[in-house]
């Protein structure tokens, strides 16, 4: 089968790997790709989404599989399905979960779902009362798409305010802030979960931990995430079959029965609070860094599992996790997050180790190449090192030695990776 995934990060690139050992894919797409999916398959330079469709019919792909969100929200699957093509990922109705925090925190609460108390509001009047009536911290949300810039912690009540005020003004962003969530601070242990779904049917991945703050110890700025590792010892199976029962089973059943059956990755941010599972928000893709990580730890075909997803087929599914381990660390460039910078070559030393050959992988993300194909870190989060392992702790030595041996500069990355499970 040929296969177009839809994206250019690490996320993309782990997914496209994972298909390349697969018996049954013949060609891989990329649209657009980076600088190293080139090596897997073919990189597509369309970025419009009916071109792509015409793309995808010519070419008789089979499957196409999108790795972003804003594609996602931007309606990319409604368009390929009207060309009658099989792709993988919600409809822009159901990628609202992800489009709108207001659509998300109202679904939340209309399908039973635990989640932090809140109020959705565009007035200032009415977002200060609620303030006033919480304890602090106090958290604010922009309703719309803000790369994951759009939710203030405010240590204060007056904060908040100014925050809620700043937002609905449209000078912090734009559009995306005049409509905004005030909700209860939640004090716990954060986890991605990550459901694939078919409309009805749903496969659970094992639970991964990312590191979204760019420094060791949770400190400095908020970033994309600097690492993950799967599955997490935080998640026991009692804490698995809350999730499924409280929070996966009335998702599907309430977006079906609204008409929007969810299929696609439904990404479940939770906060474990006194050992409940209380839900953050939903994506509705991949988290990225943990795509990588968890796409190492399926042992069956992917391709068979994105196919069954994307035509309604998941009850015939046989899948196969790995009883390994997997930790990725991000290797980001010298200016990250603040700003762009200088474009780098990268050298990888030849890796002689059998043992960290056999259990390790880089996903690349921020690369180019230039005109003699020398490979170059763009800027941003350049590449992932995933080591694999019996352990957490193996996992991790693994993927430590494999960040040793690639160098660029201005590389750096986190040196404490998967440290809540590996505390004492
Ligand atoms: N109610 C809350 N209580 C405590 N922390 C929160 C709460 N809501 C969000 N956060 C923190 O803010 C981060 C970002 O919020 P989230 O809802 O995931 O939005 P986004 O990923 O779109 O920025 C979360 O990962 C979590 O660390
Ligand atoms: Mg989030």
């Amino acid at each position: 089968m040929d296969i177009l995934v839809i994206g250019s990060g690490g996320r993309e690139y782990s997914i496209g790997y994972a298909l390349k050992s697969d018996e049954s894919v013949d060609k891989i797409y990329f649209a657009p790709g980076n600088g190293a999916t080139s090596d897997l398959g073919e990189n597509i330079a369309i970025k419009d989404y009916e071109e792509l469709a015409t793309f995808a019919k010519e070419n008789s792909i089979d499957l196409t599989i999108v790795g972003p969100e804003d594609p996602l929200v931007g309606g990319i699957v409604d368009i390929f399905k009207e060309h009658d093509l099989t792709i993988f990922g919600p409809s822009k109705a159901a990628a609202q979960l992800e489009g709108s925090k207001v659509f998300m925190k109202n679904a939340l609460k209309k399908y039973g779902v635990p989640t932090a108390k809140y109020i959705e509001t565009n007035s200032l009047d009415e977002a200060t009362k609620f303030i006033n009536s919480l304890n602090e911290p106090i958290v604010v949300k922009a309703d719309g798409l803000c790369a994951g810039k759009g939710v203030i912690i405010a240590k204060s009540k007056e904060e908040a305010i100014e925050t809620v005020s700043d937002m609905l003004s449209g000078k912090s962003f734009g559009e995306a802030g005049k409509q905004v969530i005030v909700e209860e601070f939640l004090d716990g242990y954060e986890l991605s979960v990550f459901a694939i779904c078919d409309g009805k049917d749903y496969v659970v991945l094992p639970a991964a931990q990312d590191h979204k703050r760019l420094l060791d110890g949770d400190e400095g700025p908020n970033t994309g995430g600097m690492g993950a590792y799967a599955p997490t010892p935080l998640v026991d199976e009692q804490l698995y079959s809350k999730i499924e029962d409280r929070v996966i089973k009335p998702t599907l059943k309430g977006l079906d029965s609204d008409g929007m059956p969810f299929t696609g990755v439904l990404f479940i941010g939770v906060m474990v609070v006194n050992g409940e599972p209380i839900i953050l928000e939903y994506n509705v893709r991949f988290g990225d860094p943990e795509c990588e990580e968890l796409m190492a730890l399926i042992e069956s075909p992917v391709s068979d599992l994105f196919f069954k997803a994307a035509t309604g087929d998941l009850k015939n599914l046989n899948i196969k996790f790995s009883n390994k381990y997997a930790v990725g660390v991000v290797i980001a460039s010298k200016n990250y997050p603040y700003s762009s910078s200088e474009p780098a070559e990268i050298i990888i030393d030849e890796i002689h180790h059998e043992d960290l050959q056999e259990n390790s992988y880089i996903a690349y993300a921020g690369v180019s190449r230039d005109s003699d194909g020398v490979l170059l870190a763009t800027g941003g989060r350049v590449l992932v090192c995933v080591g694999l392992g019996d352990s957490i702790k193996e996992a991790r030595d693994r993927a430590y030695m494999l960040t040793g041996q690639i160098h660029f500069i201005g590389k750096k990355c986190r040196m404490d990776i998967a440290y809540q499970a590996l505390k004492d």
